[in-house]
C-alpha cells in the first residue's frame, strides 16, 4: 500500500514518505544508463543489496568511455556496455543500439541515472512509461543540464530533486517523488549538489519501487 504522505527528516522534505513505500514490491529487471559518477547507480545497486528494493541491474550502458559508472559497474560484478553516442549518425540511431541492448539483457525497466543525452521516439516508444530519470532540482522548475546554477542564481531557498517517468520533452514526465534540499547562505553549486545527491541516493530507489509497485 502506498502512502502519499509527506516524510520530514533532518534536512529535507521527501514526498510521497518512502518509509512507507520501501522494502516489497514486485520483482523487476533494471537497465541503467549513466553518463558520469555513477553515484546513483550505485545507490540502486545498494538498495536492491539491502533488499529495499525488488530489482536486479541487468546492465548498466555509459555513453563516456572514462564514466565512472563503469568502474562501480566492475566492482558490483553488473555487465556494463560502452555505447559511444560520438559512433552514430543521428539521436535515433544511437537511442535504436540502446533498445538493442536493453532487450539483449532482458530489460523491462530504465533508469536513466546521470544520463547527459536528450532521448527520442525510439527509446520512449520501445519503454513507453517504463523510462525513470532523475533530475538535481524540484521540477518543473530548473529543467536541463544547469540546474543547480539556475537554483543558485535565482534566489530560491529551497532545492531539491524529482524522479519522474521521462516524456519526449527534457527533464517532464510524471513526477513520482522528490526531496526538497534548502540552500544554505555559503551554498556554491559543489555544496549544493553534494547535498541534492544524498536525497538523490535515497529517493531513486523508492521512486523505482513505487513505480515497479504501480505498474
Ligand atoms: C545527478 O545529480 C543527477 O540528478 C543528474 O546528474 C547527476 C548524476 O550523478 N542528472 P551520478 O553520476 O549518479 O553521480
Amino acid at each position: 500500500m502506498v502512502s502519499y504522505s509527506t516524510a520530514m527528516t533532518t534536512n529535507s522534505l521527501i514526498s510521497p514518505s518512502i518509509t512507507s513505500i520501501l522494502p516489497g514490491g514486485a520483482f523487476c529487471r533494471l537497465g541503467i544508463l549513466a553518463s558520469g559518477s555513477g553515484s546513483n547507480f550505485e545507490a540502486v545497486a545498494q538498495a536492491i543489496k539491502n533488499g529495499q528494493l525488488n530489482a536486479q541491474i541487468q546492465v548498466l550502458i555509459y555513453n563516456n568511455p572514462d564514466a565512472y559508472a563503469a568502474v562501480r559497474a566492475e566492482n558490483w560484478d553488473i555487465p556494463a556496455v560502452l555505447l559511444n553516442h560520438r559512433d552514430y549518425k543521428s539521436r535515433e540511431d544511437f537511442d535504436a543500439e540502446i533498445v538493442r541492448t536493453l532487450q539483449k539483457y532482458n530489460v523491462e525497466w530504465v533508469v536513466m541515472a546521470g544520463w547527459m543525452r536528450i532521448v527520442t521516439q525510439v527509446l520512449i516508444q520501445a519503454y513507453t512509461d517504463k523510462i525513470i530519470n532523475i533530475h538535481p532540482s524540484l521540477l518543473p522548475s530548473f529543467k536541463g543540464a544547469s540546474a543547480i546554477e539556475q537554483a543558485l542564481a535565482s534566489g530560491v531557498k529551497i532545492a531539491g530533486c524529482t524522479v519522474h517517468i521521462v516524456r519526449l520533452q527534457v527533464d517532464d514526465g510524471p513526477i513520482l517523488m522528490q526531496a526538497a534540499v534548502p540552500i544554505l547562505p555559503d551554498d556554491t553549486t559543489e555544496t549544493l549538489h553534494q547535498r541534492i545527491q544524498i536525497e538523490e541516493h535515497r529517493i531513486l530507489p523508492a521512486a523505482i519501487s513505487l513505480a515497479i509497485k504501480a505498474e
